[in-house]
């Protein structure tokens, strides 16, 4: 019999996507706490210090964010507030308690200026009110302490049991299941990442103690527009749709958002892969594994 006593990692934002995926993964050898955004607000320090010394984690995996971008520019101060400043508090308390922290950063911290995929040494410049947020929360994190850890994603994907789904995925297939036109832009260019990959790279990250920042995306980035014709191509396949709708490819101004946008964030998934010794791998593979389950669980479909 082993006497290791499992590792004890609190998970913040518990209700979220990247949250839920983590408590779907379930990996052996730890003992997983995820509080809600209730029992751990990252705009309460002295809440947080007392959850960090009431659990005694060894890690907190903070997957709470204001992620909804375009209302980021109007609620300037609250998403500053859980995106910047939270983190950063969170990031002290972990710090004066020898906590490692993990936390997620954005592809949107890139300006699309650059056509070759961005690595961890690029120079970031944020052209939004969510991306200035999410990269002075990455930088406060990683300024805390040498042993935090900071993985950027992009477009994440999954199935979040307990919330209704904002995922691009959803919404495409629902577009197509109502027989909505379907326009996507061929202007903006990232990587889809499964969030399932996405947290089984962050338990490997802890096992092998990783700090600092890592690109986190699965293989191949893409355009809107392609991505749209292969989320339903894939949903015809696996008979979630009966036909695969035409396309029309726009660009991000048809849309008449006021918000600048990256028209490129590819992320090199380089150091990751060098790290973890494999191929990360195609974001189509979880997007099959997305399809085969129940899209819209929340409503039994
Ligand atoms: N989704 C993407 O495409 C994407 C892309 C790039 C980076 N990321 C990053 O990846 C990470 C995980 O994203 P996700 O998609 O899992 O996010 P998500 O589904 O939006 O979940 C975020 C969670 O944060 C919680 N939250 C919001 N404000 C909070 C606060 N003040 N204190 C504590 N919790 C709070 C929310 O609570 P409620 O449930 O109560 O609202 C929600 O459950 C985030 O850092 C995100 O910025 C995501």
């Amino acid at each position: 019999m082993s006497s290791q006593m499992p590792q004890r990692i609190l998970i913040t934002g518990s209700d979220g996507l990247l949250a839920q995926a983590i408590k779907a993964l379930n990996p052996a050898g730890f003992e997983l706490v995820f509080l809600t955004r209730g029992e751990f607000d990252l705009l309460n320090p002295e809440q947080m210090a007392g959850q960090l010394d009431h659990h005694k984690p060894m890690v907190v995996i903070n997957t709470a964010a204001y992620n909804l971008v375009d209302k980021c520019e109007m609620e300037r101060d609250l998403s500053w507030a859980i995106n910047a400043t939270g983190p950063e508090n969170l990031a002290k308390l972990c710090a004066q308690r020898s906590i490692r922290l993990i936390h997620y950063g954005t592809d949107y911290v890139f300006d699309g200026g650059q056509k070759t995929p961005y690595t961890e040494l690029d120079q970031p410049n944020a052209i939004n009110h969510y991306a200035a947020g999410k990269l002075a929360g990455e930088r406060a994190v990683l300024g805390a302490d040498a042993g935090h850890l900071v993985l950027r994603t992009s477009w994440l994907f999954g199935v979040n049991p307990i919330r209704p789904q904002r995922s691009y995925i959803h919404a495409i297939i629902r577009q197509a299941l109502e027989g909505k036109p379907i326009r996507a832009t061929t202007d903006q260019l990232a990587v889809p990442t499964y969030v399932g990959d996405l947290a089984s790279w962050t338990f490997t990250m802890i096992q092998k103690q990783a700090a600092g920042l890592y690109h986190a995306v699965n293989d191949e980035g893409l355009s809107r527009f392609h991505w749209t014709k292969e989320i339903l191509a894939a949903a015809k396949q696996q008979g979630v749709i009966i036909e695969a709708p035409s396309v029309e490819p726009v660009t991000t101004a048809f849309f008449n958002s006021t918000i600048r946008r990256s028209t490129y964030s590819w992320l090199s998934n380089a150091k990751l892969t060098a790290l973890l010794g494999h191929p990360l791998g195609s974001w189509k593979t979880g997007m099959e594994a997305m399809l085969r389950q129940p899209l819209w669980p929340e409503q039994g479909v």
